[in-house]
This record gives structure tokens, C-alpha cells and sequence, in this order.
């Protein structure tokens, strides 16, 4: 194995040599989303192609089994398509990144086992990616210049994760949530309440023209009485609430207030992320933040924390939705940046499903 790892490095000189015009295949396949990038250096994506499984609508959820066979049948006819449309070959591509953790195991396993067979069949190399860490380099590919320090709120259907940023790679894990992600909660809220999933984007719609203070959800841990995890995030409470409510009322009610429900529970779930993110960054004194992750399509989060973050004289910075949601683009620029600072993977590169942040120790 040994052998067959010094097999699939690239020499540094030649890497260096290249470096301008690196060409990164991106594999992402962690949950739903059968994705691959073709990106030139840091920015030029030759080819981005991101397939969303419709397989799962009909169980209201993603169901594991369906999306890895989805993943299977999907993932190598659209490496080809990508490679088309980028008017390139399979032989042209210089390095392989592909999403290892976290996620549903079986979907990771289809990316890993095609990136580790396609970087054998052309001798490249390989890396790893974190997927909460590929959700923050997607700001790279439209704000290249972006440097740190930062706060980083990642939020996604598996992920609430808030970080500092020291500088890129360099990070601390401030707070992540204590139960159900954000996204998790929206999917839940619109099961329940008989929407289409996934369920932020039908929240999101169905919210448009509701009244936010129809009903007063509770606003999650909001005393500070428990300084050490003060960031932490918390989105099962927030969810029975809405479950309780819609128990005491008749059906008929809960269908004539539908926008009202859905606009006051996404007011509660986007004020949980708002405050603990201000709090963050008083408490650290940073000016800049990035919000990433699919919930970060959400435009009343969008647009309430660029709000208090321009009240305290900062910026945030957000990727475009298609960069929101999980695609290859991230994965590869996130590959290609560690690559550059010398690490590439071999074959005994391993799936995680619950593969941590990548903390600075
Ligand atoms: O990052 P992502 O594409 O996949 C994961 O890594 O989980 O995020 C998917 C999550 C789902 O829970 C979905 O409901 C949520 O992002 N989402 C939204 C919106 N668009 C997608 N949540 C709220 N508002 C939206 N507009
Ligand atoms: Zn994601």
C-alpha cells in the first residue's frame, strides 16, 4: 500500500510548476447532491455541474440507501460531462478533491471509491475534504481576496456550526448545535406542517406575506447564564413548539395561518443564528463574518445579519445560493488550497461520517 500511496503524489516541482494553472476535479456526494467541479486555478470554473436528487421528495426526507444507488448511477456520467464541457480530458485534470466526511457514509463512500479510482487510473493526487470546511471555502470563488480573521457561521441540514477564523485553515470551533441542525429543523417543520421538501425553500415561500409575530415561538437559550457554551445552538425546542402548537389548534386554522406559522418560526430560527452570531463578534471584537452552508439561501437571514453586522461598522459575506447548497465548486477549491500547503491523501484515505471540524489544536 505503502508503494501504491508515493504512486499517486505529484513531485513538488512540478506541482509548483503548474500551480497557475492547476486543474482541480471536485467530487462532492456527502448527502443528496451529486456534484462535480472542473476549476482552473483558484477561480475559473471550467465546469460545474450539481445534481439534486429528486428520489427523496416523495419520503419527505433523504432516505440513505436511495441517495448512495442515486449517487452510483449518477456521479461518473456527469465526471464525463463535466470533462466535455470543459473541453478537457480526463488526463488533464492535475488533482482530485473529494468530500470524505461529514455525512451519510454510504453516499461518501461512492465519491471516495471513484476519486481514489480515477486519481489511480491517472496517477494525480488526491485530497480529502472536510464538507463544513468546503462550506466555507465557497466564498473563495467569488471573493478570492477574502482574508481572515472572521466569524463563520455554517449552516446546513446536517451542520450549525460557528467559528473563528484565524486565518484560513487556522480555526476554532465556537459553538455547533446541541441537537437538530438549522436545516434539519426547517425539513421537520415543513414535513409536519404538510409542505414539499426540502423544507427550508417551501418555509421560505409559504413565509412570504405572514405575519412573524402570529405566533411568539420561544427564541432557544437565550440567557447567557451558561458562559461556556454560549454559542452553542439549540433547534429541537423550537420544532416541538411549532409540533405543540399546530396540536391545539383545529386543521382548518393551522391551513388559513399557514404563512403566518411558517414566517413566525423562520423569524424564531433566524433570530437564533443572528444573536448568537453577534455575540461572537462583540465578544471577539471582528468586524467580518461569512455565512455559508444551504440554509444561507434563507433572504430574511441573509438580509437581517448583513443588517446588524453593517449596524456594528463590519461586512458579511455570503456565496451566491448555487454556492450555498452543496456543490463540487467548494470542494475543490478547499482541496486545492491544502494541496498547495503540501498535503495530498493516498488510497487509505477513509470515509467519516461524523468527521469533526477541522479545529487547530
Ligand atoms: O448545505 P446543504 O445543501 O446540505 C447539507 O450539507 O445538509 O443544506 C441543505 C439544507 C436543507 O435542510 C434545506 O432545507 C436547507 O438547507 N435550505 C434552506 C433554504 N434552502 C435550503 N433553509 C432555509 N431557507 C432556504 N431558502
Ligand atoms: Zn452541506
Amino acid at each position: 500500500m505503502a508503494g501504491l500511496i508515493i504512486f499517486l503524489q505529484r513531485d513538488a516541482e512540478d506541482s509548483i510548476e503548474q500551480k497557475e494553472k492547476m486543474l482541480t476535479l471536485g467530487i462532492e456526494t456527502s448527502c443528496d447532491e451529486t456534484s462535480v467541479a472542473i476549476l482552473e486555478g483558484e477561480t475559473n470554473l471550467r465546469a460545474h455541474i450539481v445534481l439534486t436528487q429528486d428520489e427523496h421528495i416523495r419520503y419527505g426526507g433523504v432516505v440513505p440507501e436511495i441517495a448512495s444507488r442515486a449517487h452510483m448511477r449518477t456521479l461518473l456520467p456527469i465526471i464525463w460531462e463535466a470533462l466535455k464541457r470543459a473541453s478537457c480530458d480526463l488526463r488533464d485534470i492535475d488533482l482530485i478533491g473529494v468530500t470524505r466526511g461529514p455525512g451519510l457514509i454510504g453516499s461518501l463512500l461512492v465519491g471516495l471509491s471513484t476519486a481514489k479510482g480515477l486519481a489511480l487510473s491517472i496517477d494525480r493526487a488526491i485530497v480529502g475534504v472536510n464538507h463544513i470546511e468546503a462550506h466555507l471555502f465557497a466564498i473563495l470563488l467569488e471573493k478570492p481576496e477574502l482574508e481572515a480573521p472572521f466569524i463563520g457561521l455554517i449552516v446546513s441540514g446536517g451542520h450549525t456550526t460557528l467559528v473563528e477564523v484565524k486565518e484560513w485553515g487556522n480555526y476554532r470551533l465556537l459553538g455547533s448545535t446541541r441537537d437538530d441542525a438549522v436545516g434539519e429543523a426547517f425539513d421537520k417543520v415543513a414535513k409536519h406542517l404538510g409542505l414539499s421538501f426540502p423544507g427550508g425553500p417551501a418555509i421560505e415561500r409559504m413565509a412570504e406575506g405572514g405575519k412573524v409575530d402570529f405566533v411568539r415561538f420561544p427564541r432557544p437559550m437565550s440567557d447567557r447564564a451558561d458562559k461556556a457554551s454560549s454559542y452553542d445552538f439549540s433547534y429541537s425546542g423550537l420544532k416541538t413548539a411549532v409540533v405543540n402548537y399546530c396540536a391545539g389548534e383545529k386543521p382548518e386554522e393551522i391551513e388559513a395561518h399557514l404563512a403566518d406559522i411558517c414566517a413566525s418560526f423562520q423569524s424564531a430560527a433566524v433570530e437564533h443564528l443572528v444573536r448568537k452570531s453577534l455575540l461572537a463578534l462583540d465578544d471577539l471584537g471582528v468586524k467580518t463574518m461569512v455565512l455559508a452552508g444551504g440554509v444561507a439561501r434563507n433572504r430574511l437571514l441573509r438580509e437581517e445579519l448583513s443588517k446588524e453586522v453593517e449596524n456594528r461598522g463590519g461586512t458579511l459575506h455570503c456565496p451566491s445560493p448555487i454556492f450555498c447548497t452543496d456543490n463540487g465548486a467548494m470542494v475543490a477549491r478547499t482541496a486545492l488550497f491544502h494541496y498547495e500547503r503540501g498535503r495530498s491523501d493516498g488510497l487509505d484515505l477513509d470515509a467519516s461520517a461524523n468527521l469533526p471540524f477541522p479545529e487547530s489544536r
